[in-house]
C-alpha cells in the first residue's frame, strides 16, 4: 500500500479539520480528494507530508508511519505549498539550484524525463520571472519530479489557472499516469477529477463522504439517457417501458430519458440490441458534478437529522 491514512484526526484549537479519516492508495492508483472550502483536503494532506502532526490517528507512506523528516519522503514529489522560484534565474537554473542544494549531484537527478513530462520545451532556458502562471506550475511539476518520486501529492494543482493552462496541466498529469505514477490530488474541478483520477474521495466538513472509483460514482446515478434511430424512438419507449428495472420513461429531445431502480446500463442495451434496435448512445444523465452536488446535499441532511433527533432525545 502506498498510501495508508487511519482513523486521522486534525484540530486546531478548537476548529476540527479533520475528523475520523481513513482511506488508502494502492500502487498505480490515481486519487481525486474532492470537498467544498475548508472541507479539511488540504490538512489531510499536509499531515500526510508530515507538515502537521496528527491529532489522533495514524499517517503510513510504503507501510511506514509519517514522520516530519521519514526518508518515505524522499520517494514523494508534493505541491501542497506555491511553489517559489528565483524570478531572475531561468527555469534550467531554478532546478539545479533546488536540486543541489538539497546536496545532490544533477548527474542523479532525472532531467530528462522531468522536462519531457513538464513540456515547457526552450521555455525552460527562459528566466522565470517571463513566466505565466501555468508555465511556472509546469516548472514546479519538472522539480518535483527530479526525484524520479513514487508518489505525487498534489494540492489543487490548477488553481488560479487559465481554461487552457488547466488543460496543459491535466494533459501533463495524464502523461504521468499513464507512466505509472501513483497519484493524489485534491480539487474543486469535478470535471477535472473526472478526466484526470480513476478513484475519488470526497470530503465535507473535515470527514469522509464516499469513495470509490469514478465510474461507481458517476454511476450511483440511476437516471439514463438513451438515444436510438429516430425512426425506432416509439419501439424503443414500449418495449423499455415493460422492462422490470425501469420504473419511468419519457422522451427528450432526440432521446429517452429513464428511471431505473437499479441503475444496471448493461441490462437496457441488451434488450434494446436483442430487439434490433439501433442504439446510438447510452449514458447516465449526471456527471460527477451532479452526483458530488447530491452527496454533499445528503450529508447535510442527515446531519441536520442527526442533529434534530439529538435535540427530540435531550429536550
Ligand atoms: N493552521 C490552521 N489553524 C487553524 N485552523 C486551520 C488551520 N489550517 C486549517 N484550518 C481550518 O481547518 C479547516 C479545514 O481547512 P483546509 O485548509 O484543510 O480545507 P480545504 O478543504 O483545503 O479548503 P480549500 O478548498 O478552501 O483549500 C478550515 O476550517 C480551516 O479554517
Ligand atoms: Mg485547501
Amino acid at each position: 500500500m502506498v498510501v495508508e491514512v487511519e482513523g486521522l484526526w486534525k484540530t486546531f484549537g478548537d476548529v476540527s479539520a479533520v475528523e475520523d479519516l481513513s482511506f488508502s492508495i494502492e500502487r498505480g492508483q490515481v486519487y481525486g480528494l474532492l470537498g467544498p472550502n475548508g472541507a479539511g483536503k488540504t490538512t489531510t494532506l499536509r499531515v500526510l507530508m508530515g507538515l502537521e502532526r496528527p491529532s489522533r490517528g495514524s499517517t503510513r507512506l510504503f507501510g511506514s508511519t509519517v514522520t516530519p523528516s521519514c526518508s518515505e519522503l524522499l520517494h514523494v514529489g508534493a505541491m501542497v505549498e506555491q511553489a517559489a522560484f528565483v524570478p531572475h534565474l531561468s527555469g534550467m537554473r531554478n532546478l539545479r539550484l533546488w536540486w543541489e542544494a538539497g546536496g545532490a549531484h544533477m548527474r542523479d537527478a532525472d532531467l530528462d524525463g522531468a522536462l519531457a513530462i513538464a513540456g515547457l520545451g526552450d521555455a525552460v532556458h527562459r528566466t522565470v520571472k517571463t513566466y505565466s502562471q501555468g508555465m511556472k506550475q509546469r516548472l514546479g511539476f519538472a522539480r518535483l519530479l527530479l526525484g524520479r518520486p513514487e508518489l505525487l501529492v498534489l494540492d489543487e494543482p490548477t488553481n488560479g489557472l487559465d481554461p487552457g493552462e488547466i488543460r496543459e496541466i491535466r494533459e501533463l498529469i495524464g502523461r504521468l499516469t499513464s507512466h505509472g505514477a501513483t497519484v493524489l490530488l485534491s480539487s474543486h474541478h469535478l470535471s477535472e477529477v473526472e478526466q484526470t483520477c480513476s478513484h475519488v474521495l470526497v470530503m465535507n466538513h473535515g470527514r469522509l463522504i464516499t469513495s470509490g472509483t469514478v465510474s461507481e460514482l458517476i454511476g450511483a446515478t440511476k437516471s439514463i439517457y438513451v438515444e436510438v434511430d429516430a425512426n425506432e424512438r416509439q419501439r424503443a419507449l414500449q418495449l423499455l417501458s415493460t422492462l422490470p428495472q425501469v420504473t419511468a420513461v419519457q422522451t427528450q429531445g432526440d432521446g429517452l430519458v429513464m428511471e431505473m431502480c437499479d441503475g444496471r446500463r448493461s441490462d437496457v442495451s441488451a434488450a434494446l440490441i436483442a430487439a434490433g434496435v439501433h442504439l446510438q448512445t447510452i449514458m447516465p444523465t449526471q456527471g460527477l458534478e451532479d452526483a458530488f452536488l447530491d452527496l454533499l446535499a445528503a450529508g447535510d441532511a442527515d446531519d441536520a437529522q442527526r442533529q434534530h433527533q439529538g435535540s427530540a432525545v435531550s429536550s
